[in-house]
């Protein structure tokens, strides 16, 4: 029988919180206290999980005494400051943020890829979740560098609005029910609305922007390959949930469609979606609410023989984000 724990999640009422729960019930995860922290502004609000409803709390000295894992998906500054604290109260610190990733002592995880860094063995510790565009795009990437060895990957990006959170959300779902011309933007840089905005972060002086260097420096650091030339442009979309990626992926070596395909589809956690001239291939609409990394239109490029090109789909609130962070918890209490 699995240990029930005493699990933290900070930032519960946000967009990833939110579906921490969800899965937290669908998985039937073994919980013996929850304590969901939010900012004062939850305050008074309660959580209801596997029938016990938990009153949410805000950050506070010593309020992570006694937990065995604290889930934390309330942004970079909150994770800084209090991951180190959960793990000096002896809890294991999954953290969705970016605070911890390309730290050199913390470890990068995506369990079907590099799971094997956590196990039961492991201690208390911060254990970074990677960027939702990384983590499907690398689940897309691992069977292929196994097999076939990787020479250069590229990515372009379309990105769901609710990668932006709630507010990211309701922005589109406003300016779609009040559709005017006079939008106020306020978590996009732009109206989110019939619009397509190559901008997801904030730009460096090489004209990348901020979420193009974590997918190209996180890809690397995952797949132990410091020297793969990845390079990747974003684009936000008026999708309301899932992130969609083209991305053309050269090989080590000449391979047939076949191997390529036989490869993909049997490594766990992707699910192939490959019959074009039908219209069947990976859709936003279709995927969000589901676990794996769709993935389809897989073809060669014909100046290339090394080149493949596909269409990369996942719920980035799952995948991407809080069901990694529990699979990592089952990996290391549970596995
Ligand atoms: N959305 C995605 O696809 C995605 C994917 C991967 C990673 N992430 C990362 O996950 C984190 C959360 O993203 P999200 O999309 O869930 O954002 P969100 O919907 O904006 O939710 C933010 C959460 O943080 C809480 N919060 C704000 N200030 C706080 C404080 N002082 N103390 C404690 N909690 C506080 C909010 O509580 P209130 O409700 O009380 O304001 C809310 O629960 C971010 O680091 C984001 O980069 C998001």
């Amino acid at each position: 029988m699995k240990r029930k724990l005493k699990v933290g999640v900070v930032g519960a009422t946000g967009m990833v919180g939110q579906t921490f729960m969800k899965l937290l019930e669908e998985r039937s995860f073994p919980i013996q206290e929850l304590r969901p922290f939010a900012s004062e502004n939850s305050l008074g609000k309660k959580i209801d999980l596997q029938g016990t409803s938990w009153p949410v709390q805000v950050l506070k000295e010593g309020c992570f005494d006694g937990l065995d894992l604290v889930f934390f998906s309330s942004g970079d500054d909150i994770s800084k400051e209090w991951a180190p604290k959960a793990v000096k109260a002896g809890a294991f610190a999954v953290d969705n943020s970016a605070a911890f990733r390309m730290d050199p002592d913390t470890v990068l995880v995506v369990p079907e890829v590099n799971g094997n860094l956590v196990t039961k063995d492991s201690k208390p510790q911060i254990i970074a979740n990677p960027n939702c565009s990384t983590i499907q795009l690398v689940v897309a990437l691992k069977p292929l560098l196994d097999k076939f060895g990787l020479e250069e990957v590229r990515v372009s990006t379309y990105q769901a609005v609710s990668g932006a959170g709630q507010g990211g959300y309701d922005e589109l779902m406003e300016q779609t029910s009040n559709h005017k011309d006079d939008h106020q933007p306020k978590t996009f840089p732009h109206t989110i609305l019939f619009n397509c905005i190559p901008q997801i972060g904030s730009f460096n002086d090489d004209g990348y922007c901020s979420e193009e260097v974590k997918i190209m420096k996180e890809t690397r650091k995952i797949l132990g390959q410091d020297k793969l030339k990845v390079s990747a442009f974003t684009v936000r979309i008026p999708a309301l949930n899932a992130h969609s990626e083209s991305v053309w992926v050269t090989l080590n070596k000449e391979v047939s469609r076949d191997q390529v395909m036989a490869t993909l589809s049997e490594f766990k956690g992707i699910v192939l979606q490959d019959e074009p001239k039908k219209s069947v291939y990976p859709l936003a609409r279709d995927v969000s609410g589901k676990d794996p990394v769709y993935v389809g239109r897989v073809h060669r490029d014909p100046e290339n023989p090394k080149m493949w090109l596909m269409w990369v789909v996942s719920d980035n609130i799952r995948k991407g984000a809080a069901l990694n962070g529990i699979q990592i918890a089952e990996q290391i209490f549970f596995s």
